[in-house]
Parts: structure tokens; C-alpha cells; sequence
């Protein structure tokens, strides 16, 4: 944990869906500063605490507090203008306009007679990009950048836009191994600049490169949350499935009586992802 700003808390945050109970009173809270990881199976409800932030959906019961006051964020426009942006896995970018076009979209610089000054906006995410490392002409249209640079663009976006929470949901999931190491770059930046991440990931070697701290969820619940230099990857296996990952005999049975529903999902969801 780099900043001990108290960025945002999330406080007994609960949401059910038909037949499924995806949050139970989860706490989670972020610094200015961090890259706290969002750790869980499939389905533990990672996604949804996020959606939640980011005013893609209500949550049923629960408080948000932004630098220590509480809010109700209605929508993804709200989130925004509160400061958290999301890279969503399908980008928001427009196909045939250019880089910086984008990264000020809905907000261009100073206009002279309703004209956006396109020399002046380029330069002005010429510098955005350049302040975070990135290498990209402002000029191209972000249909000729990789999945990769359009990633980036995003998050050059949210920057502009003044994001101080940055929400990424599993952002390395379409990249090769050079492009995730660039993504980390950029990530690594950004938090330095003081922006709280909130980097949701299944993989091992990510959180130990990039996390300050980690939460787990589990079917649902906050299990743990640790700083990440004090967990080792056996620990958090055995947080996010409760059980350890070479266990040869169930220590216990399964007793009678367990939710039927709750149980098949989880067979369902193993094999369609496995
Ligand atoms: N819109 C929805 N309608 C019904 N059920 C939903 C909805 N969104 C999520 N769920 C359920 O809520 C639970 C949590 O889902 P969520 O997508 O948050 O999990 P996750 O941790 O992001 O999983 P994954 O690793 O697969 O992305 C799951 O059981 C899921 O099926
Ligand atoms: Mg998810």
C-alpha cells in the first residue's frame, strides 16, 4: 500500500439476482495510490461489486463513501463525473476517429466558434500520452490501433477526465505477454500519479507484479484482504476455493442439505470454463 489516502469504502454491499445471492454484505475499500486486486472463482461476484461502483447496476443493500462521504451513484455517467472510470473489455471508443479525438471525447479543449481546434487537441493528448509512457501518435484512428493501444487510449481517456479510481476488469485477458508488460508499465504510472486501481484477476503472477493489496471473494463474501507482499499463491488459492489445490481426499464430506442450486452452479460453471 503506497498512499494511505482513504480513497473510497464500500460497506456491507449486498445484491441478489433471481436464485442467486451475488454479493453478502462485502467490504472494500481503496487508497489513493494502489493497485488493490479483486480475487475469486467464477461467479464469486467480482464483476458485480464493480458494477456497482461504476453505476452499471444498484446494489440491494450497502453504503459508498467518497473521501469519507457517502454517495449514490445512479449511473455510469454519474461514476464518471464522481471520478471512477471503468476499461471495460469491449472499448467505448469511436472506430474511425482519431486517438486523441477520443481520449477528450465529450470534453474538447477550449472551442473557437464551435469548432473543435484539432491541432490543439492532438497536442494536448500528445501530452497525456507522453506523460504516461505511451508511444502513439494522437493522430491515428483508433480503428488502426492494436487491441492493446486501443486499451491504452482508454486509459489515457480516463486520466483526462480526471479519474482518481480506475476500474479494470480482467484488462490482460485479450493481450500477448509483451503487451500485458506494457499494460503494467502504464499501470504502474498511473498509480504513481496518485489514481487508486482496482485490478480485478485470476492470475498469479499479475497480482504479485502489480498488487499493493489483494481482497478475495468468496461465492459472494469478503473473505480476505491482505497486502499482497504478505500472502503467498498457495495462501490465496486456498482463500478463494477453500480448499488446497492438491488435496487428494475431501477432508470433509459434503453434508446433506447444502443448497441444490448453489451446488450445481458451481459444477456448471467449472466445466463451461474449463
Ligand atoms: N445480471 C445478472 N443476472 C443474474 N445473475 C447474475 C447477473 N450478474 C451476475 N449474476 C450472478 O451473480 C454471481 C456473481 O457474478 P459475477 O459476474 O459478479 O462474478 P465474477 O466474480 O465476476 O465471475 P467471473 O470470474 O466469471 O467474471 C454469479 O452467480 C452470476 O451468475
Ligand atoms: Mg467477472
Amino acid at each position: 500500500m503506497r498512499g494511505p489516502f482513504l480513497l473510497l469504502e464500500m460497506r456491507g454491499i449486498g445484491k441478489s439476482f433471481p436464485g442467486v445471492r451475488a454479493l453478502d454484505a462485502v467490504d472494500f475499500e481503496l487508497c489513493a495510490g494502489e493497485v488493490h486486486v479483486l480475487l475469486g472463482e467464477n461467479g464469486a461476484g467480482k464483476s458485480t461489486l464493480m458494477r456497482i461502483l461504476s453505476g452499471a447496476c444498484s446494489s440491494d443493500t450497502g453504503e459508498i463513501r467518497l473521501d469519507g462521504q457517502s454517495v449514490v451513484i445512479h449511473s455510469p455517467h454519474q461514476a464518471r463525473a464522481l471520478g471512477i472510470s471503468t476499461i471495460y473489455q469491449e472499448f467505448n471508443l469511436v472506430p474511425h476517429l482519431s486517438a486523441g479525438v477520443n481520449i477528450f471525447l465529450g470534453r474538447e479543449p477550449a472551442q473557437a466558434f464551435g469548432i473543435v481546434n484539432h491541432r490543439r487537441l492532438h497536442r494536448r493528448a500528445g501530452e497525456v500520452l507522453t506523460q504516461l509512457g505511451i508511444r502513439l501518435d494522437p493522430a491515428t484512428p483508433v480503428e488502426r490501433l492494436s487491441v492493446a493501444q486501443q486499451q491504452m487510449v482508454e486509459v489515457a481517456r480516463a486520466l483526462a477526465f480526471d479519474a482518481r479510481i480506475l476500474i479494470m476488469d480482467e484488462p490482460t485477458s485479450a493481450l500477448t505477454a509483451a503487451e500485458s508488460r506494457t499494460l503494467f508499465a502504464l499501470v504502474r504510472s498511473v498509480r504513481d500519479r496518485g489514481v487508486g486501481i482496482i485490478y480485478i484477476s485470476h492470475r498469479m503472477e499479475e497480482i504479485f507484479a502489480l498488487g499493493d493489496r489483494v481482497t478475495v471473494l468468496r461465492d459472494g463474501r469478503r473473505v480476505a484482504t491482505r497486502a499482497v507482499a504478505e500472502v503467498t499463491v498457495g495462501e490465496l488459492i486456498r482463500l478463494m476455493a477453500d480448499r488446497e489445490l492438491k488435496d487428494h481426499f475431501p477432508r470433509r464430506r459434503v453434508p446433506p442439505g447444502e443448497p441444490v442450486l448453489e451446488v450445481s452452479q458451481v459444477s456448471t460453471r467449472d466445466k463451461l470454463r474449463t
